[in-house]
């Protein structure tokens, strides 16, 4: 107690470096890359300044200068020229994800590459795997998305992806995952599930981003109530028992106290800062209501403070450089 215990001795100017205890690092980034088959130069995207779809060709070149700012792992999300129901143009051996990845892993060894593992790109119907008929209308099928899941999983793989991350959300992906990759011999690929992910409202400029926007219906059938924190949990215990690498919640910054109970589950976690997150600061900073720089840092350090390992984040490459400058 005070006289004797003074809180603000620890917090001088001399003192404060020392005594930090959560550091942001490089290597907690993870940069999207979205990249589209049928463009030819990098195009912008218009609710996430500072964004762009790649051309197939131009990917290797953006991770690159990614890598050059220090930027050590990327996920992919691919946009293919055509769409179908049954998404068969996810797991095509020339698809857009499936080229960009060699293009990388040839190129640049030194780059981990993730892959985002979904249908909604590739649907016409936009939702995230197979649909039908259900008692209450037609919605996304569990168990027949699971072998299109899998078969995307090992075409990934054999293209050269690292880690494979499913953000499906259907019941039972991470095992029909574990199960493909392992009989095609890819028992090293690492499975990243996005254990945890919510029915957000702050996917939006992502949907326009990717073009993954669904027809009918929402996805409030198979991703989590914003609500409902003991479900969320569970859904990350789940996949660590069906054999997942690394956990995820998404969306990051609004949900720390998820990301806190899901890192007591003991595998690494990673958090997701989503589209809308990034696009209010930046609207925000565009209006010169907030300090942009200083917003970002400190929404990656809550993220980082929470428990997260990693952090996917579109603001990857702009704080690599301003890490750098702090030194
Ligand atoms: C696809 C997917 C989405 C995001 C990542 N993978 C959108 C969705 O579930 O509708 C959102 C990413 C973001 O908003 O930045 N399943
Ligand atoms: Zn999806």
């Amino acid at each position: 107690m005070f006289p004797e215990q003074r809180m603000r001795r620890r917090r001088r100017r001399i003192i404060q470096p020392l005594l930090r205890e959560t550091e942001l690092r490089k290597t907690d980034l993870i940069a999207p890359v979205f990249v589209d088959e049928s463009i030819d130069v990098p195009i912008p995207i218009a609710s996430m300044p500072g964004q762009f779809r790649h051309p197939v060709d131009g990917v290797l070149d953006h991770c690159r200068r990614l890598m050059d700012s220090g930027i050590r792992a990327v996920i992919l999300f691919g946009i293919p020229a055509e769409k179908d129901s049954g998404a068969t143009a996810a797991y095509a051996s020339d698809g857009v994800v499936q080229r960009a990845v060699r293009g990388i892993k040839r190129g640049l060894g030194g780059m981990a590459v993730i892959t985002d593992l979904c249908a909604c790109e590739y649907t016409d119907h936009g939702h995230c795997g197979i649909v039908g008929e259900t008692a209450d209308g037609p919605d996304l099928l569990n168990d027949p998305s699971l072998d299109l899941m899998a078969r995307i999983a090992v075409s990934h793989a054999e293209s050269g992806a690292d880690i494979v991350a499913p953000s499906c959300m259907l019941d039972g992906m991470v095992r029909a995952i574990r199960q493909a990759l392992d009989s095609a011999g890819h028992t090293d690929t690492l499975i990243m599930s996005y254990s945890s992910k919510f029915a957000s409202a702050l996917y939006g400029p992502f949907r326009d981003a990717a073009d993954s926007g669904f027809t009918f219906g929402d996805r409030t059938t198979y991703q989590i109530y914003p609500g409902n924190a003991r479900e969320a949990v569970m859904e990350s215990e789940l996949d660590s028992a069906e054999g997942a690498d690394i956990l995820m919640v998404k969306p990051a910054g609004i949900y720390l106290d998820i990301l806190a109970s899901v890192k007591r589950i003991g595998l690494p976690v990673a958090a997701y800062q989503v589209s809308g997150e990034y696009a209010m600061i930046k609207a925000a900073a565009e209006r010169g209501w907030l300090d942009e720089r200083a917003v970002a840092i400190e929404s990656l350090i809550a993220i980082k403070r929470a428990g997260a390992d990693l952090i996917i984040t579109y603001y990857a490459e702009d704080a690599a450089r301003w890490l750098d400058e702090e030194q």
